[in-house]
């Protein structure tokens, strides 16, 4: 039976991944702080889908907790089949407006983290010649609207440069580019997207399924949803300058009252 490690299974497009993959069969590593959700997600996904789940209870903000995960990762007695890098989340104020240590621990939990699970999970899988490593990107990451943009344009590369490394060797690696997805992440940050039209909310139960489908093709880049695709599509033919300027003033314009 396969098995997939989650980060950020706790909650949103994490928890999400965590209930299709149990209904389609596979055991279950679930990481993320907040272990009693882990503990209740566990129980709920084991009694429906008869599979097993390993809560590891992990900050990952914190070297040695990231190091604890990478090493789950690598253990050969207990093979993981597929890493899904997801935990996340975004600041509200600007870069200059919010404190230095809150932007390095971003930086880490959408940078460094990733790419030390990446590091370990791939070399694994490489030698078994097979799995698959999908890193939740962001449609930010093809803008240039602050720090959380450029971390997820530095995690679609990142994948992007691995996916082409393990050419041919029975690992595939997919970034996953979601838009604005009904989840806890805008209130964590407590952002608030009232006035965004319902056609650009994700639901992420369509975004996984449909993620899930682009892993099984092989796909690189996955980007749920029409608009966003459209969305896509177009920013990669727009001048760069043109894209840098109009994302960054929607993203910074005076607010009205
Ligand atoms: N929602 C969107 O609109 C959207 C759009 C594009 C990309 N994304 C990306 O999607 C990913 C998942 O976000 P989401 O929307 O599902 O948000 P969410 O509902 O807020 O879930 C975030 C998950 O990350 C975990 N997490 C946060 N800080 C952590 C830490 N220090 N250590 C370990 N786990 C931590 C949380 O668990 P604990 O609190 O239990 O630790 C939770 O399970 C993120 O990478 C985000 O950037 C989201």
């Amino acid at each position: 039976m396969a098995t997939a490690l989650i980060t950020g299974a706790s909650a949103g497009i994490g928890k999400t991944f965590a209930q299709q993959l149990a209904a389609k069969g596979h055991d279950l590593v679930v990481v993320a702080r907040d272990e009693a959700r882990l503990a209740d997600l566990k129980s709920r996904l084991e009694s429906e889908h008869g599979i097993s789940v390993e809560v590891l209870p992990a900050d990952l903000t914190e070297r040695l907790d990231v190091q604890d995960v990478a090493a789950r990762l690598a253990d050969p007695a207990k093979p993981v089949d597929m890493l899904v890098n997801n935990a996340g989340y975004g600041l509200k104020k600007g870069f200059l407006d919010n404190d230095i240590v809150d932007e390095e621990h971003m930086l880490t939990i959408l940078v460094r983290t990733p790419v030390v699970l990446s590091h370990a999970a791939a070399k694994a899988m490489r030698e078994r010649g097979h799995g698959a490593i999908i890193n939740v990107s962001s449609m930010a990451g093809f803008l240039a609207t602050g720090t959380y943009a450029a971390a997820k344009s530095y995690l679609t590369t990142f994948s992007e440069s691995l996916a082409a490394e393990l050419d041919g060797t029975g690992v595939t690696v997919t970034a996953l580019c979601p838009g604005f997805t009904r989840t806890e992440f805008h209130q964590r940050a407590g952002i608030t997207r009232q006035q965004l039209p319902d056609a650009l909310w994700l639901d992420a139960d369509k975004l996984v399924s449909q993620c899930l489908r682009d892993v099984d093709r092989g796909k690189v880049i996955s980007v749920p949803g029409v608009h966003y695709k459209a969305a896509a599509g177009l920013l990669d033919v727009l001048p760069r300058g043109v894209a840098r300027n109009s994302a960054f003033k929607s993203r910074h314009r005076p607010q009205a009252r």
